[in-house]
């Protein structure tokens, strides 16, 4: 689908900053880092002609909803105007209508914690039910743009379920380099049935990553982990969307899961952006929760007021974030000490918990989602998020990614054993009852169950 013609930039306008020395460069590609320095680089966004053109924006952002073009229907296009201009391939952009998720107000929650409310974003809702949508339908187009024939990602399993989707829908091969068995099978089912060839390597997320890196320098694939700038545009436009769904008024807290760190520095960019044009009056506390087994990021900024980051082996049953090296953690520091945000760990029984309280409010989300609602409870108990203030928890991934973790919960055997678990915790088990095939049966239990 071809965008309209007032939108077709100049060639190749997107030029690209490090974010650690500032060098203003041309698009790299390859594994995208700076050419004098190697560290990690972001696109710089189109400057508007003037303010009344932003001011215009939301009202053009709103009218492409009764769209029929494909541009405008994808919940990241039609922020167009804040994404980074290149020429595309004669066949557009490549897009499988993502974004455009829901917003939910968690009333229960909200009471229960003593906040004044509580908002879901859930990016679980995306095509191929994860935030990763967001930014490959950039990345990808990106591929496309440039002629390439392979894309190629490294993955806890939701990426590689989102390259494989965007590149089948494109035309392009895809590979995928993922940890055996360290990712949950409903993400793997997705890259083969999308035709990604898959490959299962003996190692964790970083060990691929590593991997990756070097293969890079041999074959021609392009990239589109989240080093990748153009992933980072997309996903950043989900602070538009909310705001959007807002009003234009802004939460005071918004949580979100810390793995690789790249959604967080993109929600932080996105926010600031929108800022600096004032499209956002205020910008609220993005603070980044990461698992207790899988937290360098708040090793580095408890302990070295993330000046440093030290690498760690990983271990969460919260799959999607058990990294330990994170590629952008400079960029998630950033955005911590420019939202006046905090970073915290919450261990496996706290996940457990509050992915069941997400689940009883009948929304649901993976494991590595649950870690904003333990990490607000923690907050809120600790006075950092006050009593009359609001919240916004960024769910991340769908509930049926990861179905055996829900199994194993309510079986019991996960996180694993109750001593020592919070109270209510065994309250939320409900495992199927085995019964015979009889009215009796059912209706005894029934009878027992009480009411929800
Ligand atoms: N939540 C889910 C469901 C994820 O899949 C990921 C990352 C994150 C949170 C963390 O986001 O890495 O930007 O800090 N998943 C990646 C993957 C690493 O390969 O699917 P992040």
């Amino acid at each position: 689908m071809k965008l309209p013609v007032s939108t077709i930039p100049e060639p190749d306008a997107a030029r690209m900053q490090c974010i650690a020395c500032g060098r203003v460069q041309v698009d790299p590609g390859g594994w995208y880092q700076c050419a004098a320095c190697g560290d990690l680089l972001e696109l710089i966004p189109p400057q508007p002609s003037s303010a009344a053109v932003v001011k215009s924006w939301p009202e053009i952002w709103r009218v492409r909803r009764d769209s029929r073009h494909a541009e405008d229907l994808s919940g990241v296009w039609r922020y167009r105007e804040l994404l980074p201009q290149f020429p595309l391939a004669p066949r557009g952009i490549v897009t499988l209508r993502e974004g455009n998720t829901p917003l939910y107000e968690l009333p229960r929650l909200a009471q229960a914690a003593g906040a004044a409310a509580v908002w879901a974003k859930h990016q679980g809702m995306n095509p191929t039910g994860s935030f990763k949508d967001l930014g490959m339908t950039v990345a990808v187009t990106r591929a496309q743009a440039l002629g390439a024939q392979w894309v190629a990602c490294a993955s806890t399993g939701n990426t590689s379920a989102s390259m494989a989707a965007y590149a089948a829908q494109a035309g392009l091969r895809s590979l995928v380099l993922i940890p055996a068995g360290k990712i949950a099978w409903g993400k793997l089912a997705q890259s083969l049935d999308y035709g990604a060839l898959t490959c299962q390597l003996d190692t964790d997320f970083d060990g691929c990553v590593r991997i990756l890196r070097e293969l890079v320098r041999r074959a021609p694939v392009y990239v589109v982990n989240s080093i990748n700038p153009y992933r980072v545009e997309g996903q950043k436009t989900m602070a538009a969307e909310i705001l959007e769904q807002m009003a234009w008024q802004s939460p005071d807290h918004i949580l979100i899961p810390g793995g690789n760190l790249a959604n967080s520095s993109a929600l932080g960019k996105g926010w600031l952006e929108l800022a600096a044009l004032g499209l956002a009056a205020k910008i609220p506390r993005i603070s980044i929760i990461q698992a207790e087994g899988a937290s360098p990021l708040v090793d580095s900024w408890h302990n070295w007021q993330g000046e440093k980051l030290q690498p760690r082996p990983a271990r969460t049953l919260a799959t999607a974030i058990q990294i330990g090296n994170p590629a952008a953690w400079k960029k998630a520091v950033r955005v911590l000490r420019s939202t006046g945000g905090d970073c915290l760990a919450v261990n496996e029984m706290e996940i457990a918990q509050a992915k069941a309280e997400i689940g009883r409010q009948g929304i649901g989300c993976e494991p590595a989602s649950a870690v904003t609602w333990a990490g607000a409870k923690k907050l809120i108990h600790s006075g950092w998020i006050q009593p009359g203030q609001s919240l916004m928890l960024i769910l991340t991934g769908h509930t049926l990614k990861d179905a055996e973790y829900i199994l194993g919960f309510h079986r019991g055997e996960i996180p694993g054993p109750d001593a020592g678990a919070p109270a209510g915790l065994a309250g939320l088990r409900h495992p199927p009852r085995q019964l015979p095939a009889t009215v009796e049966a059912v209706a005894a239990v029934l009878e027992t169950a009480g009411r929800p």
